[in-house]
């Protein structure tokens, strides 16, 4: 559903992918982990078409109109309250305004409809930005980093909506820093460290190849034991 081979970004004199391979197949939960910097939204952006590669290919089994997209940026209009963002986009993709509530529904936001978005906590806004990527029922969901900074309840509840996404026929890219997340929700995960992939497979194999603890797995011990180098 998703493939990228080869694939290489510079910034100015930064490269910052140097040979990114991976596949994500149809109806899976996909992860993408790696540190702060290491080049996750960029590669989201250049599977989105947001950004040009300097090399390398790639291809995603969806049309423009059929991904959803939640980025750090959430581009929501913060006078307008949260029905009335999502009817905008409901309006774009020629879909019943009924969609809106329902959508609103399945992030829990039925009470905060009428709201408008600037008086909305951090959480309610990260989940109103999922409810209009998921208006349309999209083919493919992307994701950068759908749990950052939100309490354990919350990300929970994050975690069942992308999972019913999935069993629904979607499939989900997601990008996170916490291998722990990684085990509880992706089907296959890629590690990212300096411009290249350098493991993927099942969360917990790659925890078990590494023997980072089972339990409480985490993204920098299982980096140490691969490269012998620290996070900074
Ligand atoms: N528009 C840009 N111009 C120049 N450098 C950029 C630009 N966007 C990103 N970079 C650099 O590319 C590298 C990767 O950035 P990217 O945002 O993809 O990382 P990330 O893995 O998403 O990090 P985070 O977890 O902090 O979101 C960083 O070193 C960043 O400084
Ligand atoms: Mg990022």
């Amino acid at each position: 559903m998703i493939e990228m081979n080869s694939i290489v970004k510079r910034y100015g004199q930064q490269t910052v992918l140097s040979d990114v391979t991976f596949q994500v197949k149809e109806r899976e939960i996909f992860g993408l982990l790696g540190p702060s910097g290491a080049g996750k939204t960029t590669i989201i952006n250049i599977l989105t078409n947001q950004l040009e590669a300097d090399g390398g290919n790639h291809r995603i089994g969806a049309a423009a109109f059929e991904i959803g997209l939640v980025l750090d940026e959430d581009g929501l209009y913060v006078r307008l309250s949260c029905l009335e963002n999502l009817n905008i986009f409901a309006d774009i993709y020629a879909i019943p305004h009924t969609k809106s509530l329902e959508a609103l529904e399945r992030v829990g936001l039925t009470d905060a409809a009428k709201k408008p978005v600037n008086k909305l906590s951090r959480g309610m806004r990260q989940r109103l930005a999922l409810a209009r990527a998921i208006l349309h029922s999209p083919k493919i969901l992307f994701l950068d980093e759908p749990t950052s900074g939100l309490d354990p309840g919350t990300a929970r509840g994050i975690h069942g909506l992308i999972k019913d996404m999935r069993d629904s026929g979607a499939t989900i890219f997601l990008t996170t820093h916490n291998m722990d997340e990684a085990v509880k929700l992706c089907d296959r995960a890629a590690l990212l460290h300096k411009g290249s992939i350098v493991e993927q497979g099942a969360p917990a194999d790659i925890c078990d190849r590494h023997h980072a603890m089972k339990t409480v797995p985490d993204l920098e011990s299982v980096f140490i034991k691969l490269t012998g180098v620290e996070l900074g």
